[in-house]
């Protein structure tokens, strides 16, 4: 069939394609969903076969283990995928890492970016389909401006990301985010209160605020602290649970858990990442906080009224951590009852201060201390799940499992609650229905739904 619409003797334009693939933190996550919305907006369409697609993609994390390696592993394999007009990038924190060194072990790659650059993303389009083949976008620390733009492809209807602070300013010694996502720069409260008010009109019922450190947001116009941003949302019409991530124990003031007790669609759940129990590691980490001045912290969300679940992240194997120094980190556990713990063993990062330092605890040291960490979390998560057996919650839905016969969702507290209905219709994904729970394991929550 003929296009109307096609000048006759001048083939339609097809619209160029591209593929992306993504690794790294949810701040990546929500970079990617704003960088497929800025190229739809120039005309591209996203392809699901890096084979077919005009450009390649690669969004980039590198915050543990031998990520630079990974990535030219990775682009080692598109090198086989060249081809007439094909292009290929390299986004993320090793484009920022690696730089233009990246062009010379992967010379077909032709924009390297990282994130404090996206926003001039159009313009190294441009230049890309104009021919330019060594384009980098690596403004680093050099910029305030964050990348606001209205095209965001968000990738779930119900459930949606607001960047609200970008980059690092806290410099902790093993780190590579500072270098990776420059400086520490906050959006201004009236652009970030107008888009959760847009992603409301539309139906997100969820919003979840992201930065690195997402507490230490601060108003560039002054109106208002992150608290009152976290409450103004939650009393949207619309938005049933604001979440917010990751928080950082220095920046942690008592209004936040305030609000959380005053807004009911603030979630109760805090990620505060503690990374050692040992005020030593974390002098020689530089957190910039004590162990005592961390479970100041703790003993605020204890005292509240809401039901506050709390998670962390522990690094391992710090260099200088002994076994005096790992066995605080335990009790740590111990003590705040978290219900939930990431845990990773320290990797050297280059750049940072600590690639300096001598690496004191062996490979094997480093094992074993996680396996310790992770199987008594275990055991402690399994009794401290077990407190919601026989209450009633409200669950977001989220998807199914046919085979199990079960409906999966999510509490406030961010817990996965897998539960079943006698109702013959089940409910939509996005609906929020009522579960009791009759079962409690380590990670998860077993129920039933209730009217
Ligand atoms: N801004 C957040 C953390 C962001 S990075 C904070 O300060 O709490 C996510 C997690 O990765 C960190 O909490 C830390 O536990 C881990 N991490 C970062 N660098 C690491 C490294 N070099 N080795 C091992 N784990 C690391
Ligand atoms: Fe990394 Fe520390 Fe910044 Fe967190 S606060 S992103 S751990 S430098
Ligand atoms: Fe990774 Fe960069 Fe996020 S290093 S964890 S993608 S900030």
């Amino acid at each position: 069939m003929t296009n109307p619409f096609q000048i006759l003797d001048q083939p339609a334009i097809q619209p160029k394609t591209f593929y992306i693939e993504t690794f790294g933190c949810q701040m990546n996550a929500h970079d990617s969903e704003k960088v497929i919305g800025t190229l739809q907006h120039e005309g591209y369409r996203q392809v699901q076969d890096e084979a077919v697609a005009d450009l390649v993609l690669y969004n980039t994390c590198s915050i543990r283990d031998k990520a630079e390696q990974k990535v030219f592993h990775r682009l080692n394999e598109y090198k086989r995928m060249q081809g007439e007009g094909k292009k290929f990038a390299v986004l993320g924190c090793v484009a920022q890492q690696e730089g233009a060194k990246i062009f010379e072990r992967a010379p077909y790659v032709s924009l390297v970016a990282g994130s404090a650059s996206y926003r001039n993303l159009p313009e190294m389009l441009r230049r890309l389909e104009a021919g330019e083949n060594r384009i980098t976008g690596l403004d680093d620390r050099q910029t305030d401006e964050t990348f606001d733009t209205e095209f965001t492809a968000r990738s779930n209807p119900h459930r949606g990301y607001i960047t609200i602070i970008e980059g690092c300013d806290k410099f902790c010694s093993y780190c590579v985010v500072p270098y990776t996502r420059g400086k520490e720069r906050s959006r201004t409260s009236e652009s970030v209160l107008a888009e959760a008010r847009r992603m409301a009109d539309v139906g997100f019922t969820d919003i979840q605020l992201l930065g690195q450190n997402v507490n230490s947001y601060r108003d560039p116009s002054g109106k208002m602290s992150f608290a009152e941003v976290l409450g103004a949302i939650g009393e949207m019409t619309g938005v049933r649970r604001v979440r917010f991530t990751t928080s950082h124990p220095r920046d942690f003031t008592h209004d936040i858990v305030e609000v959380i007790d005053a807004v009911p669609a603030v979630c109760d759940h805090v990620h505060l990442p503690v990374q050692s129990g040992s005020s030593a590691v974390l002098k020689a980490m530089q957190r910039e906080y004590t162990r005592e001045w961390y479970l100041e912290r703790v003993a605020w969300m204890k005292a509240a009224k809401s039901d506050i679940s709390m998670t962390t992240d522990i690094i391992v194997g710090f260099p200088g951590e002994t076994e005096e120094d790992f066995e605080q980190t335990l009790s740590m556990l111990a003590e705040v009852n978290y219900d939930g713990v990431f845990a990773f063993k320290y990797s050297p990062r280059p750049n940072t201060p600590a690639v300096g330092m001598a690496e004191t605890v062996s490979e094997e040291v480093k094992s074993a201390r996680l396996n310790r960490l992770l199987e008594q979390q275990r055991e402690r998560q399994r009794v401290s799940y077990a407190r919601h057996l026989n209450t009633t919650m409200e669950v977001m839905v989220e998807g199914y499992n046919h085979q199990r016969g079960q409906i999966a969702g999510r509490s406030s507290q961010n817990k996965t609650v897998n539960f079943t209905t006698q109702q013959p219709i089940l409910p939509a994904v996005g609906n929020y229905v009522n579960v009791k729970i009759t079962q409690t394991f380590p990670n998860s929550l077993v129920g039933e739904m209730v009217q």
